[in-house]
C-alpha cells in the first residue's frame, strides 16, 4: 500500500497543472506550491511529470547515493548542447564523466587553490578601483554587472590564463551576454509548452544556436592560444591539456576539453555571482551584521594591504555570511535524484524509473531550522548550531559524488571578496529595492544596486 503523492487540488484533464506553470520563475511557484502541499508534491504538464521533494527528511533519504543517483533533469539534458559530457551534464554511465574528476579533482586541491589566491586578488583589486569611482561620485554600483565581471575574470584567469578585461571594457565580453541569454533560453524551454515554442520561437531558437556557436568558439580560441603557445602553467587548462587519467592513462579529446572550459565558465560563474550578489543585499540591509564582519576582517588582515592566502581560513564571520546567503538564495537552486533499483521514498513507493527534483530554497526553510526561517542568521553557522543539525539539511553545493568540484574555489573567492568591500566600504541599500529573484537555471537578485562609501 503506497499513498498518493500530494498534487494541487484543481487539475485540468488532459492538460494537467498547466495553470501553475510559471515559466519565469519556476522555483519560486514551486517554493508556495511546497508551503501549500508539504515536502512532497507532484506537478505535472501535459505528459511531464514532476515529483518534488523539499521535506529534510525525505531529501535524506535520496541523498543515500547506495539507492539514488544524480539524474539529468530536463535543463541539464539541455544544456549538453553548450557542455556536451563536461563534467557537470554527463551521465553518471558517461566515461568522460570518470575521466575528467579524476584529471581535474587536483586541480582543487589545497596546493591549487594556494596558486590561484594572487590571480583572485588581482582581479578583486580591479573591483575595488571601480568601486572606488562610484564611491567618489556617491553613485550606486550595479551589482550584478560588477560581480559577474568579477567572477568571470577570475574564472578566465585562475583556469584558463585567459582575461577577459572585464573592468576594462565598456561593455562585458560578448560571451556573457551569449551565457546569459542560453541559460535563459534552456530555462524557459524547459518550463513553457512545446507546441507555442515551435509556433513562436523560431527567432529564439536561432538566437540560442548562435549563442551557443559564439561560446565554443570563444572557448576554442583560448585552447588554441595555449597550445600555440607551449606554455605550462599550474591551472586547469594545464591539466586537461597535459594530463593522463590515473586510472586509464588516457587523455581528454581536444573536444571534450572544449566541452570542460565552457561547463567551468558557465558552473564556475553564474553561481558565485549571484551568491556574492545576494550576499551584498543581505549586508547592505544588515549594517549591524556588515560592521561586525568588518571588525574581523580589520583584526585579522589590518586596514589595507593584500589578504594573505592564510587569512582567508580566519575570516569565520565573513564566511558564515556566504554560508548563510546559500541557504536563504542557493544560486544553484535544486539538483535531480533518481532511484537505483526499486525502493522507497517516506511511505511512496518508488519503482526503477522513478526521479524527483530536490527544491534547495524550501529545503532551507524546513522546520528543522526553527521558528524563523526567513530570517537572515549567519549565527546558524557557528560550528556549534551546525553539529546540532543533520547534514541533510543543507545541501547548496548537492550530495554525493555528484556534488560540486568548484566548492573551496567559490569559497575562497567568495569570502576573499566580500573580505575586501567590507573592509573598505559601507553599503547602503537602495531604498526603493525590494528583492527579485531571477531565475535561468541558477537564482539571482535583479535590478540590484548598492551605494558604497569609503569607511
Ligand atoms: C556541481 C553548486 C560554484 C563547478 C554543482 C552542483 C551544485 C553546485 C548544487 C550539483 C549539481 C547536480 O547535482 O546536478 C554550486 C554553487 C556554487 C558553485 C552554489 C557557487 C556559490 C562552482 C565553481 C565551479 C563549479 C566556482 C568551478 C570552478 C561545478 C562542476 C560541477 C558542479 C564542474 C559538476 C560536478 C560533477 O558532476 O562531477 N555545483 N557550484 N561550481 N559544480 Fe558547482
Amino acid at each position: 500500500h503506497s499513498p498518493t503523492i500530494p498534487t494541487p487540488s484543481f487539475r485540468l484533464p488532459l492538460l494537467g497543472d498547466l495553470l501553475s506553470i510559471d515559466v519565469a520563475k519556476p522555483v519560486q511557484r514551486e517554493m508556495q506550491m511546497a508551503r501549500r502541499l508539504g515536502g512532497i508534491f507532484e506537478r505535472k504538464i501535459i505528459a511531464h511529470r514532476v515529483i518534488v521533494v523539499s521535506g529534510a527528511d525525505l531529501v535524506a533519504e535520496v541523498n543515500d547515493e547506495e539507492k539514488w543517483a544524480k539524474f539529468l533533469g530536463l535543463p541539464l539534458r539541455k544544456l549538453r548542447v553548450i557542455a556536451g559530457d563536461g563534467l557537470f551534464t554527463a551521465f553518471n554511465s558517461e566515461p568522460n564523466w570518470g575521466r575528467a574528476h579524476r584529471i581535474l579533482g587536483p586541480g582543487f586541491s589545497q596546493t591549487s587553490m594556494r596558486g590561484y589566491h594572487e590571480s583572485m586578488c588581482a582581479v578583486v583589486d580591479e573591483l575595488l578601483t571601480s568601486w572606488d569611482h562610484a564611491a567618489e561620485s556617491g553613485e550606486y554600483v550595479d551589482v550584478g554587472r560588477s560581480m559577474t565581471a568579477l567572477t568571470f575574470d577570475v574564472i578566465g584567469r585562475c583556469g584558463f590564463g585567459y582575461d577577459f578585461g572585464s573592468f576594462t571594457r565598456d561593455a562585458p565580453d560578448p560571451f556573457v551576454g551569449a551565457m546569459g541569454r542560453a541559460l535563459e533560453y534552456v530555462n524557459r524551454s524547459s518550463n513553457d509548452i512545446p507546441l507555442l515554442r515551435t509556433l513562436f520561437g523560431r527567432a529564439r531558437r536561432a538566437q540560442h544556436d548562435a549563442d551557443i556557436a559564439l561560446m565554443r568558439e570563444t572557448v576554442a580560441r583560448i585552447v588554441d592560444e595555449r597550445e600555440a603557445s607551449g606554455d605550462r602553467r599550474s591551472d586547469l587548462l594545464d591539466l586537461m591539456l597535459h594530463t593522463a587519467d590515473p586510472d586509464t592513462g588516457e587523455r581528454l579529446t581536444r573536444e571534450s576539453v572544449v566541452d570542460q572550459v565552457l561547463t567551468f565558465l558557465v558552473a564556475g560563474n553564474e553561481t558565485t555571482s549571484a551568491t556574492l550578489g545576494f550576499a551584498l543585499h543581505f549586508l547592505s540591509s544588515h549594517p549591524e551584521i556588515a560592521a561586525a564582519a568588518r571588525a574581523e576582517v580589520l583584526d585579522v588582515a589590518g586596514p589595507d594591504g593584500p589578504l594573505a592566502y592564510e587569512q582567508i581560513g580566519k575570516l569565520r564571520k565573513v564566511r558564515r555570511i556566504v554560508d548563510e546567503t546559500l541557504r536563504l538564495w542557493p544560486a544553484a537552486p535544486g539538483y535531480f535524484r533518481k532511484v537505483r533499483a526499486d525502493t522507497t521514498l517516506g511511505e511512496h513507493a518508488m519503482p526503477v524509473g522513478s526521479w524527483v527534483f530536490v527544491l534547495l530554497p524550501q529545503l532551507h526553510r524546513d522546520p528543522a531550522w526553527g521558528p524563523d526561517p526567513e530570517r537572515f542568521d549567519p549565527d546558524r553557522f557557528l560550528p556549534a548550531a551546525v553539529r546540532e543539525r543533520s547534514p541533510h539539511i543543507y545541501k547548496p553545493w548537492g550530495t554525493g559524488i555528484r556534488a560540486c568540484i568548484g566548492r573551496q574555489f567559490a569559497l575562497h573567492e567568495a569570502v576573499l571578496a566580500l573580505a575586501s568591500i567590507l573592509r573598505r566600504y559601507e553599503i547602503a541599500p537602495d531604498p526603493d529595492y525590494t528583492l527579485d529573484v531571477h531565475e535561468a537555471i541558477t537564482l539571482k537578485p535583479r535590478g540590484l544596486r548598492v551605494r558604497p562609501t569609503r569607511v
